[in-house]
């Protein structure tokens, strides 16, 4: 027989946390009010976590999860929804056993006696990726898993045709939607706890062009980095791993209180030997908005935690480090001075999340910025960041209702930075149920210029992309920049 299905009555998952385990096909969402623009013809993807099943612990973490997969498919003036499970190699296993066999978060020694040590522990449920003509799911400790992009069944677990030596690869990868090159590498790339990391480059064509493998100070958590066109930004926040208490059942993470950050530039094209290494005050941080080069000087622009960015990794005394807002802040390096220090300036003074860009800006001097900006109450809304100004607009959905992440999509294919409209799920927490909400990127304190109603809850994703029709056709973004011959 097997166990009833109960999740233990906790934070996590009452009211919007409450776990979907739903797969749904819609065929024309309502449109609650506006129009969907003109020419706005692709495919959004997103993922996200949602919980299979129980896992009989306490200590479970809104990042776990098994991988949701969701699509919003825009076309002859409908927009078509769609979200699958992830059938990574541990949803397979659970799904068989009809429970809950992996543990705490990517701690392999609480899983259940009857997972093999060596079984993948990649749950899929970070961020999608299209490149080459591939749509994938990623989690940071595991390979990327293909999904079709029409009707998002599962078709492998892959490592790029024998392209990727590591155990994983990022869920924050960078694909440049102007050169459609696709940016990635692999943290702790040898197995849990190792130091090794591993940065990727791909050409359009998904053919490994560079490889560049160097050692981390500490086996640490690398969530995000950052590009320019010479170089791939990898900030070491002290997130780290210690192997022993993992195996003694504890957390994947320790936060560092007293550790300094290090910062490797590596040359994008270039070779281990050529890496540049900073060092500056403790912090931490989960996602860059971007990176710039100008001239000897590389600038990254990151929500920076002067102090923890995570509440339910401990220190390494077993207390919890409170954790502080994040603020949209700048790290520059000069790469002209022979000096290991870097200067720290905030952008911005409102806790601001998630950030996004018109990615064929990302790694190229730019103006716009576009997170998830929180108010005191807990609600959230959308902001539009003037890099030039440091002036934030936002649009709040309404008084308790929360966003998720935006998705930039230009309005054609040569239309000025910042010239389109983003893509936001809002989730509508007294009506228990979301909606999605397309604002004109220019103008988003006006709010919606449409908004689309989903019947249910799409509960949790956390990050995603735009692949336009023409891209899902061809492979290829092939965008050009305003002003480009
Ligand atoms: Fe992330």
């Amino acid at each position: 027989m097997a166990e009833p299905i109960q999740f233990p009555d906790i934070e996590l998952y009452r009211g919007w946390g409450e776990p979907m385990r739903t797969e749904c096909t819609i065929h024309g969402l309502e449109l609650l009010e506006g129009a969907i623009p003109e020419g706005l013809e692709g495919t959004l993807y997103k993922v996200g976590a949602d919980r299979q099943y129980p896992s009989g612990r306490d200590d479970d973490i809104f990042i776990d999860g098994e991988g949701m997969i969701h699509m919003f498919r825009f076309e002859d003036g409908q927009v078509d929804y769609v979200n699958r499970w992830v059938r990574t190699t541990r949803y397979e296993m659970q799904r068989e056993a009809k429970r809950k066999l992996f543990g705490r978060y990517r701690n392999r020694y609480t899983n259940d006696p009857e997972v093999d040590n060596s079984v993948s522990m990649g749950t899929a449920n970070t961020t999608a990726m299209f490149h080459a003509g591939h749509l994938y799911a990623l989690k940071e400790d595991d390979l990327p898993y293909e999904i079709d992009p029409d009707t998002l069944e599962t078709i492998r677990r892959t490592d790029m045709n024998g392209q990727i030596g590591s155990a994983c690869f990022t869920a924050h990868p960078k694909v440049d939607p102007v050169t459609d090159e696709l940016l990635g590498f692999s943290y702790q790339a040898r197995g849990d706890g190792t130091k090794d990391i591993v940065f990727y480059v791909f050409d359009a064509g998904g053919r490994k062009i560079n490889e560049v493998e160097f050692e981390m100070p500490y086996a640490g958590m690398v969530h995000d980095f950052a590009v320019t066109d010479e170089w791939a930004v990898f900030p070491f926040f002290p997130m780290m791993t210690d192997m022993e208490k993992v195996k003694a059942g504890g957390a994947y993470f320790e936060y560092h209180p007293d550790k300094p950050t290090h910062v490797a530039l590596v040359p994008r094209y270039g070779k281990a030997e050529d890496i540049r290494w900073f060092e500056g005050p403790n912090a931490t941080a989960g996602h860059m908005m971007n990176a710039v080069r100008v001239g000897n000087k590389v600038m990254l622009d990151v929500c920076y935690y002067e102090g923890n960015c995570f509440e339910f990794f401990p220190t390494p005394s077993g207390d919890v480090a409170p954790m502080v807002p994040p603020f949209l802040t700048r790290l520059t390096f000069d790469l002209g001075r022979n000096a290991k220090e870097y200067e720290v300036e905030r952008l911005l003074n409102v806790p601001v999340e998630m950030p996004r860009t018109d990615d064929r800006y990302q790694g190229r001097p730019y103006r716009h910025g576009y997170c998830i900006a929180r108010s005191p109450d807990g609600s959230s809304g959308t902001g539009h960041v003037n890099m030039e100004t440091g002036e934030i607009s936002i649009w709040r959905p309404g008084e308790g209702d929360m966003v998720q992440e935006c998705q930039f999509v230009p309005r054609s294919a040569s239309s000025p930075e910042g010239d389109g409209w983003l893509l936001i799920p809002v989730n509508r927490v007294s009506r228990n149920r979301s909606d999605l909400a397309i604002l004109d990127a220019q103008n988003v304190a006006a709010g919606p210029v449409a908004l689309l109603k989903l019947p249910f809850k799409v509960r949790a994703t956390f990050h995603g992309t735009w692949v336009p029709k023409h891209a899902r056709e061809t492979g290829r973004y092939e965008y050009g920049l305003a002003g480009a011959a």
